[in-house]
């Protein structure tokens, strides 16, 4: 069975392609990448790197030829773009022949309001319409996602925000992209949604809990929207991504994160990894 990641030298990706490795062949593991220089490492270890670009559908035919089960990881660019790329991914996985795509969505993708959410409805329906069963990880909130607000933290500044009371489930990237190996690495045939969620937890309780592994009071400094906007711009955010860390603070306090599930710890087999364990490798 040859199971094939794109994304595999991205994040997300490695992680998937180092738990795989574990019980997989290397020889049964296929590396769809756009730059495979970036997969030197994984080439020496046995797994068959392919040259497969999204912006390049050509690439995705010889990319994904003979695989069963394929990782689509969604890219990275801005949300047209996104679109494009993932449906340039679809269709190569219907020439192909692929067997089963396993998604990285987003949190309750048909309703939420998160910006990014139309990306990932337009990608899920591509994937419904292909005719080809699949799993929809639809991963909540990295945890990794907080680094900054983290990092400000320990540097002695108040845990800043706009969304309130909302909460979010937030796990570490290793849990969720642990999930996605146990996925691709079962033989799950059918079509299945996992909403992959961490316990919901507001701002204010995960500032405690970093506030817990520094071993020091940590205020909360709860402000309106363009509060928010006009900190973030003076510690450096750049003027075009404001609207959006401020679009993800509002669809936080609108609730679009706080989704009670318990799909990580079960395709995990174990409990999450603690947010105090996270929060401490974030602060290193
Ligand atoms: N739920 C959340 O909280 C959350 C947080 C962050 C990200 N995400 C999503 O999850 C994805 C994975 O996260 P990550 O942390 O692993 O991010 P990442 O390291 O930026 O991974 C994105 C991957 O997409 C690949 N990619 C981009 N454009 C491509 C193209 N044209 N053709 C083929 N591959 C392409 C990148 O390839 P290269 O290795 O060559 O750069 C990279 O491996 C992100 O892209 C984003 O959609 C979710």
């Amino acid at each position: 069975m040859k199971i094939a990641l794109t994304g595999a030298t991205g994040q997300f990706g490695s992680i998937v392609a180092e738990v795989l490795l574990k019980t997989v062949p290397a020889g049964n593991l296929v590396a769809s990448v756009r730059q495979p220089e970036k997969a030197a490492e994984l080439q020496a270890r046995g797994v068959d790197v392919r040259h497969g670009d999204f912006d390049q559908p050509e690439t995705l035919d010889a990319a994904f030829a003979g695989v069963d089960r394929l990782l689509i990881v969604s890219a990275d660019g801005d949300n047209e773009t996104r679109v494009r790329q993932h449906k340039a991914a679809v269709d190569a996985a219907v020439r192909a022949g692929v067997g089963y795509i396993v998604y990285t969505s987003v949190a309750d993708a048909e309703n939420s309001s998160l910006f990014l959410a139309p990306v990932h409805r337009a990608t899920e329906e591509f994937i419904r319409e292909s005719g080809i069963p699949y799993a929809f990880l639809r991963n909540n909130w990295y945890l990794e996602n907080e680094a900054g607000s983290i990092q400000a933290v320990k540097a002695g500044a108040p845990w800043l925000t706009s969304a309130g009371e909302g909460k979010v489930g937030w796990a570490t990237r290793r849990d969720y992209a642990e999930a996605a190996a146990v996925v691709l690495a079962g033989d799950g045939k059918d079509s299945v949604i996992y909403e992959l969620s961490g316990t919901p937890a507001t701002q204010a309780e995960l500032a405690a809990v970093t506030g817990g592994v520094l071993g020091q009071e940590v205020a909360v400094q709860q402000v309106d929207d363009a509060a928010y906007a006009s900190i973030m711009a003076g510690a450096g955010v750049p003027e075009a991504a404001l609207p959006i860390v401020v679009a993800i603070q509002g669809a936080i306090r609108d609730g679009a994160l706080d989704i009670k599930s318990d799909d990580l710890q079960k395709l995990l087999n174990r409990p999450l990894t603690p947010l105090s364990e996270g929060v401490s490798q974030l602060l290193g």
